[in-house]
């Protein structure tokens, strides 16, 4: 070989190196194939049949990127061939995939669009209801379709009655492949053999699950609270309240261990059913302690504390500062600096912070400073609260009204404010509810 040659060879061997490397990758067309069905496998190839490696293969569903899943993967065979897989075919699959190959010299994309034939009857996911629910819970079941062409008309079946939306029991829609059951407050009543039937213009499927509510009805209780800004004289109260259960509920006070009865100076009153108040008259340092409600019914108990603890008063008198320790001294001064009426002063209120939808739930307002008669005004979110549907407004006493909202749902979140007013001046508290969903899928 003539050097010249040799040369001219080199040259030729490093053009085509360098000008295939400049090949921007072309890419055989992918078919996802026709009359594909729910719950099989689809397999396509992005093969590069021109262009110089490496590549990097990307791919895309409808302009995203496909991410990998537990029904989709993604497997680079070698340099050339990259492979993308729905090991489960539903209708979530369909779109329009892309793959797009890169290398030095550019990139190429091929599409292609998956679109399951949907001419079946609907396909029903088999459902069930919790195993541990409740009296009292929510429970929510859902009647997915996975297999069939829209549109479907859901139905619903209690022990073979055709189930209404009725107080408590709501089913709805939740997009064009699923219908959702909601069960506000299981009760004894909701126990049955529940069906979805789904039918659309082929043919209809139908799926049943039973619920069967451990019906304990072991009372819960409301946490309880005692007004952080507790001072001398003020008069207390606290509500043992009932979320759920069977009555009749036998109620127990204690302090720090002791029962509560006839005890000077409080009283312990049931105000309903649900319910029953402890009144401190007046708060003086013997009042603090450890407070421990007890509910029990036949079927159970439950307990619930709060500690009681006063605040000592500074008051300033003729230019003195002094702390006065007892009840007595501080009412003296009170009583003799004020000669009319006084504003009410208001105790903070709260919502329960692991309430649940339909559960029933219930606050006070209670008076704790000022001259009666006062006058309570509820708003939420700064609108006058009614008595309206599942909310109750009640005063229970000279100084307490009683907000109940007999079954919790999402319309019920809100900032809620009662408004004391009397002769002298007003009052307002505000707390906020939120409610927890309980959506189990
Ligand atoms: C699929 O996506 C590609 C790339 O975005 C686009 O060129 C093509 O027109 C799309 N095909 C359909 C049927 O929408
Ligand atoms: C529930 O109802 C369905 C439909 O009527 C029926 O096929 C099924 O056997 C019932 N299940 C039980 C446990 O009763
Ligand atoms: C209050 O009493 C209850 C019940 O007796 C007890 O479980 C709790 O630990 C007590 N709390 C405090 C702070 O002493
Ligand atoms: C609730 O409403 C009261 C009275 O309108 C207002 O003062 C308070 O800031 C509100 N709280 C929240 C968290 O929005």
């Amino acid at each position: 070989m003539s050097p010249v040659l040799f040369v001219n060879g080199l040259f030729l061997l490093c053009w085509i190196i360098n000008y295939s490397e400049a090949i921007k990758p072309e890419i055989h067309a992918f078919h996802f194939g026709r009359m594909l069905k729910s719950g099989q496998r689809v397999s396509v190839m992005c093969a590069v049949t021109v262009g110089q490696p490496p590549f990097t293969f990307t791919w895309f569903k409808d302009g995203t990127v496909v991410s990998e899943s537990e029904t989709v993967t993604i497997r680079n065979i070698d340099e050339f061939n990259s492979n993308l897989a729905i090991i489960k075919l539903g209708p979530e699959h369909n779109g329009n995939y892309t793959c797009r190959v890169t290398n030095n010299g550019g990139s190429s994309e091929q599409s292609d669009v998956l679109s399951m034939m949907e001419t079946g009857e609907p396909k029903i996911k088999p459902f069930q209801f919790s195993t541990d629910i409740n009296l009292g819970m929510r429970e929510a079941v859902h009647c997915i379709v996975t297999y069939g062409e829209p549109p479907f008309e859901f139905m619903w079946f209690k022990d073979g009655q055709l189930l209404e939306s009725i107080r408590g029991i709501s089913y709805r829609k939740t997009d064009e492949f699923m219908s959702s059951l909601v069960i506000s407050k299981v009760d004894a009543d909701s126990n049955g053999n529940y069906t979805c039937r789904v039918t659309n213009l082929v043919g209809s499927d139908q799926k049943s699950a039973v619920l069967s509510v451990k019906d304990s009805g072991e009372p819960k209780l409301k946490s309880l609270h005692f007004s952080s800004e507790l001072e001398l004289g003020m008069r207390e109260s606290v509500h043992c309240h009932v979320l759920y259960g069977d009555p009749p509920f036998e109620f127990l006070w204690f302090k720090d261990g002791k029962s509560l009865l006839d005890v000077q100076g409080i009283s312990v009153r049931k105000t309903d059913d649900y319910d029953s108040k402890l009144i401190i008259s007046k708060v003086d340092a013997d009042s603090n302690g450890n407070y421990t409600c007890r509910v029990s019914n036949p079927k159970g108990f439950d307990e619930k504390w709060a500690v009681l603890s006063v605040k000592g008063v500074f008051c300033n008198l003729f230019g003195m500062n002094l702390l006065f320790g007892t009840a007595t001294v501080f009412y003296l001064i009170v009583s003799s600096a004020l000669a009319g009426a006084e504003e009410p002063k208001i105790k903070s209120f709260h919502f329960s912070n692991d309430l649940e939808l339909g559960m029933r739930e219930s606050v006070h307002c209670s008076v704790r400073y000022g001259n009666p008669p006062f006058e309570f005004s509820w708003l939420k979110d700064g609108q006058p609260l009614m008595d309206v549907r599942d909310i109750s407004i009640r005063k229970t006493d000279d100084y307490t009204s009683n907000l109940i909202i007999s079954k919790v749902d999402a319309d019920s979140n809100g900032n809620y404010t009662c408004k004391v007013t009397n002769s002298a001046g007003f009052d307002q508290k505000s707390a906020m509810l939120s409610v927890k969903g309980r959506l189990k899928l």
